[in-house]
């Protein structure tokens, strides 16, 4: 908690005025995550409007992490401050924040917005309310050093015990030249990013996705202990024990120092692991995250991205949506794309030949996307925060080996039981 407060602070303090001419209309202040070049390139796009349309913009940097910039989010809006115009939200959040932002159907023409997928605008939809626009859709994909691969004769895996395998293998036979090398990273602190990994886990046995849509808490069941208890015996043989520590931002520090075999992680690694400075330049391929076993066997990614929302406390909400409304453009979204390997969340871009060439993943995004799981942000609503700290509890302690996965899940079934009120959510 010291650790958000302190954040807080520093991230108000830390103010940058990105753009304002002379005669500034009105200035607009928008937060964007900080992951990777996010901030950059969230910066450079809203300096373009501002230059376009002679207003200003601030930019406030907030945390990496989903849960600490959640928690900076609600102390903000729930004082009912106008500091922040514009916030970028993750997809998980519209159910718990819907009642701060202003309906964006207000200022963004319907046909601008029916070229989002379908399921974003659903998603981003409370009450018949568009409370968000889509800005970036993600999907967890499995990264791999393509020159190790081929060097030792192996595939990508495409099941969990072919990557267990294949690690292995690299691991023995590549040690003596690189003692710091790993076999696999991914992110195991206990944050929303261990939710949506473990998600993968889970659903990619066929074991569900915490609460179905139904409202049906799902999560005890076999499929699942056995999708969390094979993650655990990952720790201390191809991962390192510091994995359970880590969030996207240190998987990546790894693996793009050439450190790692495998690396799970969203798509904006791809542009930086390929970066003029990257070591391991031109050496990554990119697969379907692998498979479980038993009949309900299957890839499985999750889904996750990032909305902007304007809020209802604005003294500017028309100048905001505009922001918003040229961020989350087709010619935007294509320049984040370039630059910074963020999935567009407009299908009319899925057919530009231009990004094809740039982002290797683009072609089969369309079915990774239909067959990604989803956290049940919109069934639980308001309540998603409490199910995924609950969740993340459940499979962070049987990965340090507080409890068995069984015993852990029983327990998160009854929780959650309490949380919803036996199932109303
Ligand atoms: C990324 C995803 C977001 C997810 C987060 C978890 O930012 O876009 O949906 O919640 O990672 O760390």
């Amino acid at each position: 908690m010291a650790r958000i407060v302190s954040f807080i602070a520093t991230a108000l303090a830390w103010l940058v005025i990105s753009f304002a001419p002379a005669q500034a209309k009105v200035t607009i202040s928008i937060s964007c995550s900080s992951l990777g070049v996010e901030l950059e390139l969230c910066q450079e796009g809203a300096n373009e409007w501002a230059k376009q349309t002679g207003n200003a913009v601030k930019l406030v940097a907030t945390p990496p992490d989903a849960q600490e910039r959640l928690a900076l989010y609600q102390q903000l809006l729930a004082a009912g401050s106008a500091d922040i115009d514009v916030f970028q939200i993750d997809v998980v959040w519209p159910g718990t924040l819907a009642t701060h932002f202003i309906d964006l159907k207000q200022y963004i023409p319907a046909e601008e917005l029916k070229d989002h997928f379908t399921t974003l605008l659903t998603n981003d939809t409370v009450d018949g309310k568009l409370v968000a626009a889509p800005f970036f859709v993600d999907a967890g994909l499995l990264y791999y050093r393509k020159d190790l691969l081929d060097k030792h004769g192996l595939k990508p895996p495409r099941d969990w015990a072919e990557l267990t395998q294949t690690a292995k293998a690299v691991l023995d036979a590549e040690r003596s030249s690189n003692g710091k090398l790993q076999g696999f990273v991914w992110q195991g602190r206990a944050y929303e990013g261990l939710t949506c990994n473990s998600i993968e886990w889970v659903a990619s046995f066929g074991g569900g996705s915490i609460v179905e849509t139904d409202g049906k808490i799902s999560i005890n069941n076999p499929q699942a202990a056995a999708a969390i208890t094979l993650a655990k015996g990952w720790i201390g043989t191809i991962s390192p024990e510091g994995v359970l520590n880590y969030a996207e931002e240190d998987a990546r520090g790894v693996f793009q120092s050439g450190n790692a075999v495998f690396m799970r992680n969203w798509p904006y690694a791809w542009a930086l692991a390929n970066a003029p400075d990257s070591p391991v330049k031109g050496k990554v391929g990119i697969a379907l995250l692998p498979q479980g076993s038993g009949s309900g066997a299957r890839h499985a990614a999750a889904l996750g991205g990032q909305d902007l929302a304007v809020s209802k406390y604005s003294a500017n909400p028309k100048e905001a949506a505009d922001l918003v409304r040229y961020l989350t453009s087709a010619e935007e979204q294509k320049r984040r794309a370039i630059k910074g390997s963020f999935n567009p969340t407009r299908k009319s871009l899925y057919g530009d030949q231009e990004l094809l060439s740039a982002l290797p993943f683009l072609k089969d995004f369309e079915a990774v996307l239909e067959s990604a799981v989803a956290r049940p942000s919109t069934v639980t609503g308001a309540k998603y925060n409490r199910v995924s700290s609950e969740y993340v509890r459940a499979v962070h302690n049987t990965l340090t080996g507080k409890g068995t996965a069984e015993e852990n899940l029983a327990n998160l079934e009854k929780a959650l039981e309490r949380v919803s009120r036996g199932g109303r959510w």
